[in-house]
């Protein structure tokens, strides 16, 4: 062999080590790839099987409702499921007659109204309204501040009244609704219990609402009366009732989650007050705070439970609402980065932010039908700093969201069989083939709509064909305030009483 050939051979040899080499790297990497993949997917696997939802489950958590409903309405502090009576024992009959205000508080936003009601059958007239975001630092701060803010917007949206005040010598009369629990102590009075949905003012609790919005009103030069304060499932309610009779129950799905139902008086052994002439009354059952060991309940709920404003208390909410569903989303995803690189060598710094990922975000990415599942990487790209995600990752991440928010959908189906066992609506024999109509508000079930589909299925599921064409989900857009207004008008100052014969 010649020099030159020699040195080919050589050449051919590093040439063919170094293929080799690159060739064993590869493989190496995809191994190691694969591997971070198995992680990854035994991760949502396990989050799968934890979250499951099958309809025995479902059944035991409506009979753990059902018997918590009993034991709340039996004592005071007999369940977790306080069971508010809500003083509203006479719904709306569709006389309301006159303009009244409502303010509307309970999440992100409040809202202030005005409402014609015509009177006797002639329905709601003119409304108006003004949605207002609250300055998150007000959420936590002090009762007077929180109440000043609302006051002020209050006092420049009646400035805006057109025609003046219709009733001179009367004060301007409001139905207040505070999405909160309260223990009522009349229409137009209740002291708060404690908060809910990250808000965290701890010089309101224990204090009457009204006492303290009234307060701020004066403050504000505002000579308004408060004459009815209802929780927000009770104003759906009352809304749903001035609408259709059948209307038994309301259910809210948004930022919180509550459900309020009309039970019969002598159905209530906690309540010592006098008997109600139309023999029924609304409680707000508080279910955010419903707990029941067949909870389908993961590490990442434990976790969020633990660190948020109020542990140990609102589990039901807190696995099944609208401030917490992206929550939990991004307690996983950033499990996956960290244990299984699901996103790379480097955890997301932005994946470590709480609350970071909204559940609007969420379900946006959840509804994504593009084939590139576009949505996905430019929400993760956008919120999270996120880029290059692979399709396969993309549709892992809808996945993640199906599990999460399948389990709320399901359970809170559950909840309203829960309900409808309690008044034996669930069965056709028991319920004499009656109309049960739930009215249901809420972002959450309104804009998320797999969500909304998966709770409708879910109850036609466990109710079975011939029952479920009795009850009714009825769609109540922003009841809550005009379910207020009403309230109001029914209690207004100014009602003549009737004459004595
Ligand atoms: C929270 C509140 C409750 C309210 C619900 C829906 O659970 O405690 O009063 O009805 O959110 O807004």
């Amino acid at each position: 062999m010649g020099k030159k050939e020699v040195a080919l051979v050589v050449c051919g040899v590093a040439a063919a080590a170094l293929a080799a080499a690159g060739a064993a790297a590869v493989v190496r990497r995809q191994m190691w790839k694969s591997g971070r993949w198995a992680k990854a997917m035994a991760i949502v696997n396990e989050l799968e099987d934890k979250c499951g939802t099958p309809i025995t489950r479902l059944r035991h958590v409506a009979e753990a409702m059902t018997v918590e409903m009993h034991a709340g309405l039996a004592s005071e502090g007999g369940s977790k499921l306080k069971m508010l009576v809500s003083y509203v024992d006479n719904l709306p009959t569709g006389d309301e007659e006159g303009l009244f205000y409502a303010l509307d508080l309970g999440g992100t936003n409040f809202r202030v109204l005005r409402v014609h009601l015509g009177g006797q059958g002639k329905g709601v007239g003119k409304q108006e309204f003004q949605e207002v975001s609250i300055p998150p630092h007000l959420m936590t701060g002090t009762s007077d501040a929180l109440f000043d803010y609302i006051a002020e917007t209050l006092g420049k949206f009646v400035a805006t009244e057109e025609e003046g005040y219709p009733f001179p010598g009367r004060d301007r009369e409001l139905g207040f609704t505070f999405s909160f629990p309260v223990n009522q102590t009349s229409i137009a009075s209740g002291t708060l219990i404690r908060w809910t949905k990250g808000f965290s003012i701890e010089d309101a609790i224990g204090e009457d609402v009204v006492g303290e919005l009234t307060k701020a009103l004066r403050r504000n030069g505002l000579d308004m009366q408060v004459t009815a304060l209802v929780n927000d499932t009770v104003g759906t309610l009352a809304s749903g009732r001035y609408y259709n009779p059948d209307v038994i129950c309301a259910v809210i799905l948004g930022t919180g989650t509550n459900a309020a139902y009309v039970e019969r008086a002598n159905a209530i052994p906690k309540w010592h007050g006098p008997p109600p002439s139309s023999g029924e009354m609304v409680i707000n059952m508080e279910w955010g705070n419903f707990w029941s060991s067949h909870l389908p309940l993961t590490e990442y709920d434990l976790a969020l439970d633990t660190e948020s404003l109020n542990p140990g208390e609102q589990i039901f909410e807190k696995i099944i609402s609208g401030m917490y569903l992206g929550e939990i989303l991004r307690r996983v995803l950033l499990r996956m980065a960290e244990d299984a690189a699901f996103f790379g060598d480097t955890v997301p710094p932005k994946l470590k932010i709480p609350f970071i990922l909204r559940t609007p975000d969420m379900s946006a990415m959840h509804h994504d039908e593009s084939r590139d599942l576009e949505v996905v990487g430019k929400k993760l790209q956008a919120i999270l700093e996120i880029s290059n995600t692979s399709l396969e990752a993309r549709k892992v991440i809808i996945k993640l969201c199906d599990i999460v928010a399948t389990r709320g959908a399901r359970l809170s189906s559950a909840g309203i069989l829960g309900i409808l066992k309690k008044l034996e609506r669930d069965n056709i024999t028991a319920s004499g083939g009656q109309k049960s109509v739930i009215a249901l508000d809420g972002g959450l079930f309104e804009h998320y709509m797999k969500f909304s589909a998966s709770m409708e299925s879910t109850l036609k599921e466990l109710l079975g064909e011939e029952i479920a064409n009795s009850i009714v989900i009825e769609r109540s857009n922003d009841g809550s305030g005009i379910g207020a207004a009403l309230l109001a008008a029914s209690h207004s100052t100014y009602l003549q009483a009737p004459e004595e014969s």
